[in-house]
């Protein structure tokens, strides 16, 4: 028996030394290993020795087929990570992976350009919240209750006293009742109203609010504004005009049209904001001195500039997140 297991052990040995491949070591493995194999053989000779020797040679036994195993191991993981580097290689002529860049939301594009043009003018940037009180959002507004102008916007209302807010005008409020005149900002800011979702309107949208307030502000510097705002956004030659309307909150107050002149259509006025002094009564409502101080404010929707800047004529698309149409805005 001794003399079999010292002969499979050289045997294993040779072999193994002269293993080169995947295919050399599956030789081995069913030579040695295997149910018929080498060591399979000596266990069932084993079972016919005398008893008094099966301790012995059991012990042997195992401790051989145990270092052959381990030896079989550790070829087999030379012979795999040989194999592995060998395929591990780059081709540089492949073409590079395409990542796909994300962009800015074109209403928040617009924003930025509207934003950039009021800060060159020395605006700040104030936000405020969108679930408003109706005192912020009406009250303060000069839009008393049961007043006709509360149906000038549909309002979502939460319970009595908050709703949705309708417009960014109560940022304004909320700037007047935190901190003291004189004010120079611009409110950006998402409002809701309870409108038939259409082309033209959407059940939300966008606006940006604008407060100047100081001892000596005019009408003409109003104007003077936003005939320079709408020159930056339109370009040079935009033909303008102020045309009167009414706001609760503004006396005088006025609407700006830009001539809207699509290609090979007929061109018409279109209103881009509303505008106006600031009521006294706002600035009483606030406990800011009205004979002291004097102020404009406008107001004007960022889809409906983002629309006119890029002659998109749905309102929807802004909302409907298809990239065929974000991805023009790149
Ligand atoms: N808040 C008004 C609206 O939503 C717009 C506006 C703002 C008009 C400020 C005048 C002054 O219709």
């Amino acid at each position: 028996m001794k003399e079999k297991i010292d002969q499979v052990r050289e045997d294993f040995l040779k072999d193994s030394s002269s293993v080169n491949n995947s295919d050399d070591l599956e030789k081995i493995r069913i030579k040695y290993f295997s149910r018929n194999g080498l060591y399979a053989n000596l266990f069932e000779e084993f079972k016919s020795l005398p008893k008094e020797e099966k301790p012995k040679f059991g012990k042997l036994l195992n401790e051989e087929k145990k270092s052959a195993q381990s030896k079989f191991d550790e070829l087999k993981k030379s012979i795999e990570s040989q194999a592995s580097k060998n395929t591990e290689y780059i081709d540089l002529t492949l073409p590079g992976k395409d990542r796909e860049l994300g962009t800015l939301h074109v209403l928040t594009q617009t924003l930025n350009e509207i934003k950039s043009i009021f800060k060159g003018l020395g605006f700040s940037v104030y936000t405020g919240p969108e679930i408003e009180s109706d005192e912020n959002n009406f009250e303060m507004l000069n839009f008393p209750d049961d007043h006709p102008a509360r149906d000038m916007q549909d309002t979502y209302f939460i319970n009595d006293s908050f709703l949705l807010r309708t417009h960014t005008s109560p940022v304004q409020v909320r700037l007047m009742k935190n901190s003291k005149p004189p004010y120079r900002a611009i409110m950006p800011g998402r409002v809701y109203r309870n409108e038939a979702i259409s082309a033209k309107s959407y059940c939300l949208f966008h606006q940006v609010e604008g407060l100047v307030i100081d001892t000596d502000v005019t009408f003409a510097e109003l104007k003077g504004t936003l005939v320079y705002f709408a020159k930056q956004l339109f370009g040079e030659d935009v033909k303008y005009r102020f045309r009167s309307s009414f706001f609760p909150f503004t006396e005088p107050s006025a609407e700006v049209d830009i001539w809207w002149q699509p290609k090979g259509k007929e061109g018409k006025w279109l209103e881009i904001l509303g505008c106006g002094m600031v009521d006294p009564n706002v600035l009483n409502n606030l406990n800011i001195d009205s004979e002291k101080y004097i102020g404009y404010a406008f107001g004007m929707g960022i889809e409906r500039m983002a629309m006119l800047k890029y002659g998109i004529d749905d309102i929807r698309l802004f909302f409907d997140n298809d990239n065929r149409f974000l991805n023009q805005f790149k």
